[in-house]
């Protein structure tokens, strides 16, 4: 059920920028609510009155990780906390070896950081293939061309950062799961904006991070690794935190943690997990049913004014989801042109990226669709 007007006249309410900026950039940051401040406030109020809290503030460590895992469907020991989703990933490239299985399949709409990660284990071992697009898509038939009993992961981004492109996720684990091959799942820019199970997909792997649409800071991501497959890998990126037990403090023993933790390294964000529960907190408040149902809306209603402006759009209309892209002629100046009437969006390469989150309203998709009417000479048209 989609939300009210009211209900989500008093969700923007708690995010200040409204005031002074019509906000479609949660794809890079989500927008900084008065509820995520608050917490990060009391991170500072905690070190100034305690000094060095550590029981409190490993608490919080802990909170924050029990937050994600029911978020996404998840037991807290499935989940480690790291850095950022590039670092996660690395820690599970870092655990595997290329002996048997050298080869890695994944699309050309990854975020970079899954190439760069990739490629880095060619010494190791690794052959890296990339799937072509076609038609702005990535279909699992043209995944099934590539992933064989030699494929030893396919890493696959749920929404793609550079043309919104939303992958067939069931259809491409269960590809790779029926020739042997482990799948990890970079929900980056999904997370947040519906509902999410990561045991009913089946993915091995699972990273996201905080700073967009979960609506916090920067500093914190999460990686899932499924319960079975835990105890068989052991990540060379590691750290004192990785082990069984930290507090031993114990130079000469190499001992990894439990469950996902193994995959942590070293001293915890404390002040970004401070911001981050709130965040993910009042997206669960709210329903992520609705968070998607308001989303859904909006795009839908970008795509029609879209269409009626005969604007060509980078993002596969089968697949629209929270980030919209539409190919501009001129980017730079187009950016400009927003940023002049109040907008805040962001583009990659050819495509002007629009996103939406519980936050945003048909108004702002009206007087994004005006800004755009003006500038047209500035889009690429159809027809
Ligand atoms: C899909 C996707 N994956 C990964 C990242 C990068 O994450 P991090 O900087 O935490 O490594 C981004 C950031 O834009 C992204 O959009």
């Amino acid at each position: 059920m989609a939300l009210t007007a009211e209900a989500v006249g008093n969700i923007r309410a708690r995010f200040p920028i409204f005031e002074r900026k019509i906000y479609l950039n949660s794809c890079s940051q989500g927008a900084l609510s008065t509820t995520v401040e608050a917490g990060l406030l009391d991170f500072v109020v905690s070190w100034h009155q305690s000094g060095s809290p550590w029981d409190v503030w490993m608490q919080k460590y802990e909170q924050a990780r029990a937050v994600f895992a029911r978020l996404i469907g998840a037991e807290p020991d499935e989940v480690a906390i790291v850095p950022s989703a590039s670092a996660g990933i690395a820690g599970v490239a870092s655990a595997l070896g290329f002996d048997r299985r050298p080869k890695v399949v994944l699309g050309e709409f990854e975020f970079p950081t899954m190439g760069h990660v990739w490629l880095a284990q060619r010494p190791r071992g690794a052959q890296v293939q990339f799937v072509p697009a076609e038609n702005n898509a990535l279909p699992p038939a043209a995944y099934d061309r590539l992933i064989d009993d030699r494929t030893l992961i396919v890493p696959l981004t749920h929404v793609s950062f550079l043309n919104g492109f939303r992958s067939d996720v069931a259809a491409i684990t269960r590809l790779a799961h029926e020739r042997g091959a482990l799948l990890l799942l970079d929900g980056y820019q999904d997370c947040g904006t519906r509902p999410l199970d990561v045991k009913e997909l089946g993915v091995d792997f699972y990273v996201s991070g905080t700073l967009k649409y979960l609506l916090g800071p920067p500093g914190v991501a999460f990686l899932y690794v499924r319960r079975e497959l835990a105890p068989s890998l052991a990540p060379a990126v590691t750290g004192w935190i990785g082990q069984a037990n930290p507090f031993a403090f114990d130079l000469k023993r190499f001992d990894l943690g439990p469950g996902a933790r193994r995959f942590e390294t070293g001293t915890p964000p404390i002040i970004n997990l401070y911001g981050s529960i709130p965040g993910i907190e009042l997206l669960t408040g709210l329903g992520l049913d609705q968070v998607s149902a308001q989303i859904a809306m909006l795009a839908h209603a970008l795509v029609e004014g879209t269409r009626r402006l005969c604007i060509r759009l980078k993002t596969p209309e089968a697949t629209v989801g929270p980030l919209v892209v539409l190919q501009a002629q001129n980017l730079q100046a187009l950016l400009a042109r927003l940023d002049a009437r109040g907008i805040v969006a962001s583009g990659r390469h050819d495509g002007l990226r629009i996103s939406f989150h519980v936050y945003n309203t048909l108004g702002d998709v009206e007087q994004l669709l005006r800004v755009l009417q003006d500038n047209l000479d500035l889009l690429v048209r159809e027809g």
